[in-house]
């Protein structure tokens, strides 16, 4: 039977969804070839081998079996460890659920909140998965725009509130963001979560990017003011902060009350995450806080190549980040986005993401990820200044 047949017979659903349009870029670049890959939200340095090791350790003990739904003992206990240190909470294991990478945490925490026709509110840009996996879920999206002021980017408070309405369900943010990188500062969160108590919103908080925020440690996160009981989700990966995209490993706080139905949920998703890549989760949070720091510094000087080298192209309008790995700045001259990306890549051989991509906020702009070695960005921007600069 072909696709032709199929499609009509496939959930409205299903038939909605739309192609990631940062994947249709590098699905051709890759097939193209040589291009220097800026494109996806990953580092380029491969995993720890302490954490590599464990695995091994891991599997070669016997770990082959099935984990408990929520994750194993040892790993929940770590996170919460980890998270009462980082953000000042009192995480109990009961509160941590283990899943198989951020992307299956975010759409676990779609489907536990969402029933059609939800109404759903996002900051945006936003990277596309996470909005994406509320849409799989039939909720209604609503977007709050970032815009920029003075060179950075910015939250009308004002707008926020006002589009929180009682009516609404879920209040996605992610912070620091992918793709801009604006960070919420700690007083906006303490105004938003006030606002969703009182009209029962629940909070889903993307901390991935929490350890990678250029103005300290930390970035302001909701783990550090909200109470047991709040509505809040609070979803978190292993993949940026260790790299360790390809190990597929995350995690979720939620309020004890969900434990069980998170458990259920990630047994018709997935059953459990491995136990060889827990035992390796232990050990990156237990003894690689080093590493976290490693990747840091690699980060802060693949920030300052692209401020100063894209900064300087005539045609950018670079706009400061506050954290993550992006830099997304606007082209003058650039109405399409993904047109100008593939235009790019073919003339420049440089791999980036299409701001559009991000929402209809995104359009004319376009994201690139400085987590690469000196010598790739460096190389990247000469191949860039053909192209974005006069
Ligand atoms: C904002 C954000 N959240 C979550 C994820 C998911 O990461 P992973 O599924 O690799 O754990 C990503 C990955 O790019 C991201 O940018």
């Amino acid at each position: 039977m072909n696709t032709i047949a199929i499609e009509p017979s496939i959930a409205a659903r299903a038939r909605a969804l739309e192609a990631s349009k940062i994947r249709e870029v590098a699905e051709a670049g890759m097939k193209l070839g040589g291009v220097l890959p800026l494109w996806f939200g990953e580092g380029a340095w491969p995993t720890d081998a302490r954490i590599v090791d464990a695995a091994v350790a891991s599997l070669r003990a016997g770990n082959h079996m099935y984990q408990p739904n929520n994750g194993a003992r040892a790993l929940r206990e770590e996170i919460c460890r980890y998270s009462n240190g980082l953000f000042g909470c009192s995480l109990g294991p009961e509160r941590v659920t283990v899943t198989p990478s951020g992307m299956q945490g975010l759409m676990l925490t779609a489907q536990i909140l969402t029933s059609p026709g939800d109404r759903v509110v996002a900051v945006s840009p936003v990277w596309p998965n996470i909005v994406g996996a509320f849409s799989a879920m039939g909720a209604d999206i609503v977007s709050v725009p970032l815009s920029v002021q003075a060179g950075k980017w910015a939250l009308d408070m004002e707008a926020l509130l006002a589009a929180l309405t009682p009516q609404t369900h879920v209040f996605i943010v992610n912070s620091p963001n992918n793709p801009t990188g604006w960070a919420m500062s700690a007083d906006d969160q303490k105004i938003v979560l006030e606002h969703c108590r009182k009209h029962g919103i629940w909070v889903v908080s993307d901390d991935v990017y929490a350890r990678l925020y250029r103005h300290g440690d930390v970035a302001p996160s909701f783990l550090s003011i909200a109470e047991p009981e709040d509505r809040l989700l609070s979803v978190n990966s292993f993949s940026k902060c260790w790299s360790m995209t390809g190990w597929r490993l995350g995690w979720i706080v939620a309020p004890k009350a969900l434990e069980e139905k998170l458990g259920q949920l990630t047994e018709f998703n997935t059953s459990c995450t491995p136990g060889f890549v827990q035992d390796a989760g232990i050990v990156a949070l237990r003894d690689c806080e080093d590493e976290v720091g490693t990747l840091s510094a690699k980060i802060k000087t693949g920030y300052q190549i692209a401020s100063d080298r894209l900064g300087r192209f005539s045609r950018v309008n670079f706009i400061e980040p506050d954290g993550a790995f992006y830099v997304f700045f606007k082209v003058e001259g650039i109405a399409d986005s993904l047109k100008a990306a593939f235009d790019i890549m073919h003339s420049t051989k440089v791999g980036l993401a299409p701001g559009v991509a991000f929402g209809e906020t995104g359009e004319g702009y376009l994201r690139l990820c400085y987590a690469q070695p000196q010598e790739v960005l460096e190389q990247a921007f000469d191949r860039l200044e053909a192209v974005l600069s006069d």
